[in-house]
This record gives structure tokens, C-alpha cells and sequence, in this order.
């Protein structure tokens, strides 16, 4: 392990997984170790990105070509790693993502029906060899998920707009993307209440950073 290096984890899910919620207390619990982090999010996590975000969020449900989607959301990740991840990593900071490369697999490929070569050549452009060291994948059924993005006082996004089916083909490409990359990816049960979740999201990161908890024994 390169020390002077920060490491690069990601949350994935679909909606209402609690992603935000559980990158916070991840970030809360790293720093209890000493660590600087940074929380961050996709689409956006930098200004450009930002601004590419609202053009994907809001609107009406059929307002891109899938495949004009893929290109945004991989123009936006560019931004967002040349600008804020990788100058985060190189200077010793553990950067958490609210999602990134897995999401646009999951929605626009498995989800929209965006051809899976293309992706892959998109993300080979747009991301290269910098995938994050750990990917947690937030698993929920889908209708437990969108009970609770009803309850949020923010606007429904596009996507959440989009038919219960395309919901469902993403989370089982979430499924399918963790069982091609073990090594990258671990599937948390995200159903259970925040503590009991960020828990077990905890002893994945022990475990694969080989850190060690104040907390633990
Ligand atoms: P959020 O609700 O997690 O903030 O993300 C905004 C939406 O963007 C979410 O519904 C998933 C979607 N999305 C994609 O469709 N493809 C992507 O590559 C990313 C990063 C997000």
C-alpha cells in the first residue's frame, strides 16, 4: 500500500439506497482514525459537473438519447476526476464518491439498453485505470427504495420518474457488475437502519485497507 496516497472508494445503488447517509458516516468514521476525506457525488463534484448534472436530473423523463445521457455522464466524470478526485488522492486524501463509472453501467446500460461496447469504450476514454479501490454497492428492493425517496423534501429527478422495470434491470447490473469484480466490489444489504448498515460497511473497509478500529475487540 502506497501511504502517501489517499484510496478512492465509491457507494452505487439505485434510489433510495441511503448512499448519501452512509458516505457521511463513512467519512465521519475515517476521520475518527486521523484520515482526511472528501465526500463528493456524481453527476457532479466539480463545477463543470455540477452544471452537466442539472441537465441530467431535471426535465422530462425522455429528454436525452440514452446514449447522449452515457456521453454527459462521462464528460462530467472526467471533470470531476481530473479536478477533484485525483488532486484529492495525491495529496493523501480518501475521497468518497456518491456514485461514479458503475452508475452509468447499471442506468444507462442495463437500465436504458445503451450497447455495453460502447460504454466500455467510454469509460476507458473518460476514466482509464482510475477505478476506485473499493466499490460498496447499496442493495435495496426496488419499491423499499422509492418509499423512502418519497419521504425526502427534494424534487423527484428524472430518473426516479423512469418505470419501476428499468429500476429493477439496474439493481440486478449493480448485482451482476459485483459478481464480475469481486476484488473491486462487496454488496451491502442496505434495508436494515443506518447504524446497523454503515456497520457492516465499516468491516469491508477494515478489511480491505487493512485498517485498524479503535472501536474493534
Ligand atoms: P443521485 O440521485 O444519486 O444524486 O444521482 C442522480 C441520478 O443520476 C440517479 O438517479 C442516477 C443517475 N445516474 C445515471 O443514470 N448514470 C450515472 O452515470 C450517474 C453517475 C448517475
Amino acid at each position: 500500500m502506497n501511504k502517501s496516497r489517499g484510496h478512492f472508494i465509491s457507494f452505487e445503488g439505485g434510489e433510495g439506497a441511503g448512499k448519501s447517509t452512509q458516505s457521511d458516516l463513512l467519512c465521519r468514521r475515517l476521520e475518527s482514525l486521523g484520515l482526511k476525506t472528501l465526500t463528493t457525488r456524481e453527476p457532479g463534484g466539480s463545477p463543470g459537473a455540477e452544471d452537466i448534472r442539472q441537465l441530467l436530473v431535471s426535465g422530462a423523463v425522455d429528454r436525452w438519447e440514452p446514449l447522449s445521457e452515457a456521453l454527459l455522464h462521462n464528460a462530467a466524470r472526467h471533470d470531476h476526476l481530473k479536478r477533484t478526485i485525483l488532486p484529492a488522492l495525491e495529496n493523501g486524501t480518501w475521497v468518497v464518491s456518491d456514485r461514479f463509472a458503475d452508475s452509468t453501467l447499471a442506468y444507462q446500460g442495463y437500465g436504458q439498453g445503451v450497447d455495453r461496447a460502447k460504454l466500455e469504450q467510454l469509460r476507458a476514454l473518460a476514466v482509464g485505470d482510475a477505478m476506485p479501490d473499493l466499490t460498496l454497492i447499496l442493495d435495496i428492493p426496488v419499491a423499499d427504495g422509492f418509499e423512502r425517496t418519497e419521504r425526502r423534501p427534494d424534487v423527484t429527478s428524472r430518473y426516479e420518474q423512469m418505470e419501476s422495470a428499468m429500476h429493477e434491470r439496474l439493481r440486478q447490473g449493480f448485482l451482476a457488475i459485483a459478481a464480475a469484480e469481486p476484488g473491486r466490489c462487496r454488496i451491502v444489504d442496505a434495508a436494515g437502519a443506518a447504524e446497523s448498515v454503515h456497520e457492516a460497511i465499516w468491516q469491508s473497509v477494515l478489511e480491505r485497507f487493512a485498517l485498524e478500529s479503535p472501536n474493534s475487540g
